[in-house]
């Protein structure tokens, strides 16, 4: 399978309108993918698609939605429905940071939190997979993280909603690969996008070096030719990955608190 293969398929792209998203509606405009971009900012969405159709005369549709609203799933199926969209890739890449100690009651940005990086990947991979299944070979690209490799102090909630993410998306790779959808999951490496300094990362942690969110996504699609179950895009990934999985837990928690504790609080 390559992506080329995909032209005049139809994508469904969440948090498309900034970082890594983005990317994916760009280079799945360049094979000639049409798009159905979701997330809040509308007129950004509108501005890009107005772009990707002018640049490659594909069709793209967009729709302004905030996948914390309890309904945002239903919401999509009907856009779908009403636009006769049915998707053989599916990107399932919104997904909100917090940083900081947890605790000071702010009950309402944690359910968003999980509701948007959590809930709404589960739901879309259980809606659109009788869609899916009988359009195959389709794809499903779950977005996960590092943060997804161990728990993170100050970061507590962020970290599990990824691996939350992550070990349901891997248990979907393996159910439905005998059903022509491959379910890869990316964890993309520290990447330059607007996601921490929205998530309230410390100053301090700002000026690390982070990949193009380009190198991410060429990642995710060449991986279609091999359909691993695990996309890691930067090396230094790997690494972590082992050292989560090898180390003394008391060691892991002990080392991942000492790199996220607020610098006030050191
Ligand atoms: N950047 C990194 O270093 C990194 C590393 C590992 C994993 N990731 C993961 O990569 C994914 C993309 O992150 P990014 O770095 O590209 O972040 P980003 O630049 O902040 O973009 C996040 C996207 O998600 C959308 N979004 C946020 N909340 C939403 C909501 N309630 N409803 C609908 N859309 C929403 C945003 O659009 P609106 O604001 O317009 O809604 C935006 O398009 C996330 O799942 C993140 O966990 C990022």
């Amino acid at each position: 399978m390559r992506i080329a293969d995909f032209a005049g398929a139809w994508a469904v792209v969440t948090g498309a309108s900034a970082g890594i998203g983005r990317e994916f509606a760009e280079q799945l405009a360049a094979h000639r993918v049409n798009l159905l971009l979701l997330a809040r900012r509308g007129e950004l969405l509108d501005t890009l698609a107005q772009a990707l159709r002018q640049s490659h005369g594909i069709q793209v549709q967009t729709l302004a939605l905030d996948l914390a609203e309890a309904d945002a799933v239903n919401t999509l199926l009907k856009f779908m429905g009403d636009h006769a969209i049915r998707p053989r890739l599916l990107v399932n890449n919104a997904g909100v940071g917090r940083w900081g100690r947890f605790e000071g009651g702010d009950m309402a940005a944690n359910l968003r939190l999980l509701a948007v990086n959590a809930a709404a990947p589960l739901q879309t991979c259980l809606a659109l997979f009788p869609v899916l299944a009988a359009q195959r070979p389709s794809v499903v690209i779950n977005v996960s993280s590092q943060a997804a490799f161990q728990p993170m102090p100050f970061m507590a909630a962020y970290a599990a909603s990824k691996a939350f993410v992550h070990h349901l998306s891997l248990a979907l790779y393996e159910e439905w690969r005998g059903q022509g959808v491959y379910v890869q999951t990316l964890v993309p490496g520290p990447t330059a996008t607007e996601f921490d300094a929205l998530a309230g990362a410390y100053p301090s942690q700002l000026a690390g070096r982070r990949d193009p969110a380009a190198k991410t996504v060429s990642a995710s699609l060449l991986a279609l030719a091999q359909q691993p179950p695990l996309v890691i895009s930067a090396s230094g990934t790997v690494l972590q990955r082992l050292f989560a999985a090898l180390a003394p837990t008391k060691l892991v928690l002990d080392k991942v608190g000492q790199m996220f504790r607020p610098p006030d609080q050191a």
